[in-house]
């Protein structure tokens, strides 16, 4: 059993206070490239989360080389379609560099209060895998473009869009730079009833 200090005194807690605390969202990766392995130690993690009536709906989606290249050029197909030829070029030269790519998806329902409980515990998996990676020294970007809501995004990674849909494209590697982040203070976000 963990050691049970009142008021955050323990190392422990300390520590990992400090690693939720720092975990960032970056784009700008090294070209280093992230194990595999260490991919796959973070999904075993990320499958921990919470989930009500133990639904497990998600799918992680690790991206090789061929389906990412394809990815690139999808986004370049997608930008110039909504917005110019200069932007797309640069959006896809930038996708191009980045070394790690995950799609995790979440189960499709009809019932709506499932489908919500179901999309949170997504979320809670996500944040288990990125927390896990951020203390691996990898940092990552989640994000949900307009290719995650394309069909032909669907097609190339054989996803069955009746079945589930993407939470997350997460975007990951050794970053070359962190950016810092604040946030409001607790007491403008709590509130304290009798
Ligand atoms: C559901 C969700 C969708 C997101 N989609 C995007 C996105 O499309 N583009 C982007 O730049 N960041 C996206 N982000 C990352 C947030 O912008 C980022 O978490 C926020 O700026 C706070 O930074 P931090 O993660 O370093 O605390 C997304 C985050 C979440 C939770």
């Amino acid at each position: 059993m963990a050691e049970v200090v009142p008021d955050g005194e323990s190392r422990n807690l300390r520590v990992l206070a400090e690693r939720i605390r720092s975990r960032r969202t970056t784009k700008l990766f090294l070209r280093q490239k992230v194990s595999k392995q260490l991919v796959l130690d973070a999904i075993e993690l990320a499958r921990w989360a919470p989930n009500h009536h133990l639904t497990e709906p998600w799918h992680f989606y690790m991206l090789g080389e061929k389906t990412t290249a394809a990815s690139v050029e999808l986004i370049r197909t997608i930008v110039t379609e909504t917005k110019t030829a200069e932007l797309a070029d640069f959006k896809a030269k930038s996708a191009a560099a980045i070394p790690g790519w995950l799609v995790i998806t979440c189960k499709k329902s009809q019932d709506e209060l499932l489908q919500q409980e179901d999309y949170a515990s997504c979320c809670c998996a996500i944040q288990n895998l990125t927390l896990y990676l951020s203390e691996a020294g990898i940092a990552a970007k989640w994000t949900t473009g307009l290719i995650t809501r394309d069909q032909r995004f669907f097609d190339l990674l054989e996803i069955n869009a009746d079945q589930e849909f993407i939470v997350a494209l997460l975007w990951y590697g050794y970053p070359k730079v962190l950016p810092t982040q604040s946030r409001k203070e607790v007491a403008e976000i709590t509130t304290e009833k009798p």
